[in-house]
């Protein structure tokens, strides 16, 4: 290939500079204020200022810059930030309560009202999700929170524990116990954690997945990280999940070291869960907000199209699997008749002639109810089919 070096040793420098002058990234070092060495020296934020350590004249440090490699612990910072940071702060200044939703021309910034949804798009192609399958809010810790809130919900009798490593980072630690605490458990009895064969030895897969084996019955939650804080191993996101989820067992990935590090494809990995920070790789700045994933199938499809112009009376609506045959019982209990399509689809219909408003409405409540319950038993276990037709089925040939 042209300009590739051919006399130099791969393990020289000069061989090092040849790939940076190839480097398609190489540029874009310019957009980061990476530290001088006389700025790590300055004892005051006066002296560490970039302008007034120039300023100074003798200071020759101030030119030379560190090979900044801790962009695993706090990324350093872009040159936008600050322009951006002003910018806002010109919108809030200049527009007040208008800033909500008035787009500015010549902005680079979206209107506060619609922010959300902007970062949800920016961040979701670096996680590899739907930009509905993410949320940019909080921090890592609080989202862990958030998610096990929603997903961990043990029975004693049957799923409690929470499987994580050994070697966890100390706050998701916390969580855990925590959370195992809040439903009245103890960690003792519903905390495994996973050890290296020894402390030096990265997990394997296969280690892994020896202990969900072994706890399969009993395990409602895996929590492990994307990469690993203390050994830097990346743990087979896909294959790890599809094993728990074969079991029964949701799982939750800690992403702080790997979001903006290595490709990820939460949506086709058919990731359950995941939580990230973004001052690390993504260069957020310190105590930023955090971000959170839970994939599309935990979410409830209407098939129907949106349009009104596009559909009749009925409503298809795709349940996540597993939860159809109770949720069909439920709703019979509540004195609400739907149809279904197997394996995952209630059909709605409500008919002018003689449904009214507060049908729709007493649907709308039974449902709710009906797909908490048969979530409930679905992490018990219990998919509702040994109780068929009295239970409330209604299987349709039209
Ligand atoms: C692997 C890992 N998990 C969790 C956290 C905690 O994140 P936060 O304090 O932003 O909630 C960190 C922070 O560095 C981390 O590295």
């Amino acid at each position: 290939m042209d300009g590739e070096p051919h006399d130099v040793p791969i393990s020289s420098r000069e061989h090092a500079q040849s790939l940076d002058a190839q480097d398609p990234l190489s540029h874009l070092k310019e957009q980061f204020l990476i530290p001088s060495k006389g700025q790590l020296k300055a004892e005051s934020l006066q002296a560490a200022s970039r302008d007034s350590a120039s300023a100074d004249g003798h200071d020759s440090e101030n030119s030379i810059y560190l090979v900044y490699l801790c962009g695993n612990s706090l990324g350093p910072q872009p040159k936008l930030v600050a322009t951006r940071l002003q910018q806002h702060l010109n919108t809030w200044s200049s527009q007040g309560v208008f800033g909500h939703f008035k787009a500015l021309n010549q902005s680079p910034l979206p209107t506060w009202l619609d922010a959300d949804a902007k970062a949800s798009e920016s961040i979701a192609p670096i996680v590899g999700a739907h930009p509905d399958e993410v949320a940019v809010m909080q921090t890592l810790t609080a989202n862990l929170h958030f998610l096990m809130s929603a997903f961990y919900k043990p029975d004693i009798t049957k799923r409690h524990k929470i499987i994580l490593e050994t070697k966890a980072f100390p706050s998701d630690h916390f969580v855990v116990e925590t959370q195992i605490r809040h439903h009245n458990l103890n960690p003792e009895t519903s905390m495994i954690t996973i050890s290296p064969p020894t402390p030096e030895t990265p997990l394997t897969t296969d280690h892994i997945i020896s202990i969900l084996d072994a706890n399969a019955n009993d395990t409602a939650l895996l929590l492990l990280p994307g990469i690993q804080f203390y050994t830097g191993q990346f743990l087979n996101i896909p294959l790890i999940t599809a094993h728990a989820r074969s079991l029964g067992i949701f799982t939750l990935w800690d992403l702080a070291h790997a979001v903006g590090n290595v490709p990820l494809q939460l949506h086709d990995w058919d990731v359950d869960a995941a939580v990230w920070c973004t001052y690390k790789y993504l260069n957020s700045g310190p105590g930023t907000i955090g971000g959170l994933f839970a994939f599309k199938n935990h979410l409830f499809k209407i098939l129907t199209p949106s349009d009104p112009e596009q559909r009749g009376a009925q409503l298809s609506l795709q349940l996540v699997p597993g939860l159809l045959h109770v949720v069909m019982r439920e709703l019979v209990l509540r004195s609400v008749v739907v149809d279904e399509r197997q394996p995952d689809v209630v059909r709605v219909a409500p008919a002018p002639l003689f449904n009214s408003f507060e049908d729709c409405w007493v649907f709308v409540d039974a449902f709710a109810q009906a797909i908490e319950i048969a979530v409930k038993a679905k992490e018990n276990g219990d998919d509702g089919k040994k109780q068929g037709i009295e239970g409330g089925e209604l299987e349709m040939t039209s």
